[in-house]
């Protein structure tokens, strides 16, 4: 069962998602899906109501940059990475593996 349509994500508008107990940011970068923890590893913001630049998500809160790619936090004030989640698309339909 999928967990979001492809169609109904749009570039730069990350969406929050809800599974196995996680809370998950799920964003579209052209026709590519990535999936985060979706809680900031600096504190508790939620990043799918950040913006999305490229391959980065930057957290609202204090301004953290993450590579959606790796999780890896590339700005400060946020030095942990986040977990991040394969996602399988199919046709429309985007999965997120957990
Ligand atoms: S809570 Fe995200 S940068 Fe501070």
């Amino acid at each position: 069962m999928s967990d979001l349509l492809l169609s109904q994500l749009q570039q730069g508008k990350p969406v929050k998602v809800e599974k196995n107990g996680k809370t998950i940011c799920v964003a579209r970068v052209g026709d590519q899906v990535f999936a985060v923890d979706d809680t900031c590893s600096h504190s508790d913001a939620s990043l799918s109501e950040g913006d999305v630049t490229d391959f980065k998500i930057e957290c609202w809160l204090h301004g953290a940059e993450f590579d959606l790619r790796t999780g890896e936090a590339l700005t400060p004030p946020a030095v942990a990475p986040l977990h991040t989640y394969g996602v399988h698309v199919d046709g429309d339909s985007v999965t997120v593996e957990i």
